[in-house]
């Protein structure tokens, strides 16, 4: 069996997306109607190169009998999908009322004064990228941010640092 390229290869190029085929098979399988494979093929293409690349949207269109147009609303509309290549590590910060609230804004200029990159870069070593993001539905433990696919709640300065040096 051959080995699928990493997220970390950042390869964007339709050998990927070709590699990705007998997965692709295999989630559209899932499904009675194709389309409803939109979702999970758009993030089968972005783990595994980093970012939905316009490629990855013409494949997951190819693939659910979608219009390329219906697959770029649905890139556009969701912001779990990133249209940029993002870090090893992607972090979104919560920005919305109840983290507001709850002195996010500290902690954020904290995050930032850490990682020495503002809302949307990428620090140099490609290591880690910054979204800030609007409520992510976990208010009772503001402030927090998401890192990857984890939620980090009521962040301290310590509690950030812990975090981030605990990434590889
Ligand atoms: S406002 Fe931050 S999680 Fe809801």
């Amino acid at each position: 069996m051959t080995a699928l390229p990493t997220a970390d290869s950042r390869f964007r190029g339709n050998d990927t997306l070709s590699a990705l085929d007998h997965e692709a098979q295999k989630i559209v399988a899932k499904y009675d109607e194709k389309r409803a494979a939109v979702l999970p093929l758009l993030h089968l293409a972005q783990d595994t190169i980093g970012y939905v690349t316009p490629e990855a949207m013409e494949w997951t269109a190819k693939w659910s009998e979608v219009p390329v147009v219906h697959v770029r609303e649905v890139v556009t509309f969701y912001s779990m999908y990133h249209q940029k290549p993002v870090g090893k590590h992607h972090i979104r910060f919560c920005t919305g009322t109840s983290c507001v609230l709850r002195g996010c804004e500290s902690q954020l200029n904290y995050l930032k004064k850490k990682l020495k990159i503002e809302n949307g870069d990428v620090t140099p070593d490609g290591k880690f990228s910054l979204e800030e993001a609007e409520c992510l539905c976990n208010c009772e433990g503001a402030p927090m941010m998401q890192v990857d696919k984890d939620y980090h709640v009521d962040l301290t300065e310590k509690k950030t640092d812990e975090i981030l040096d605990g990434l590889k």
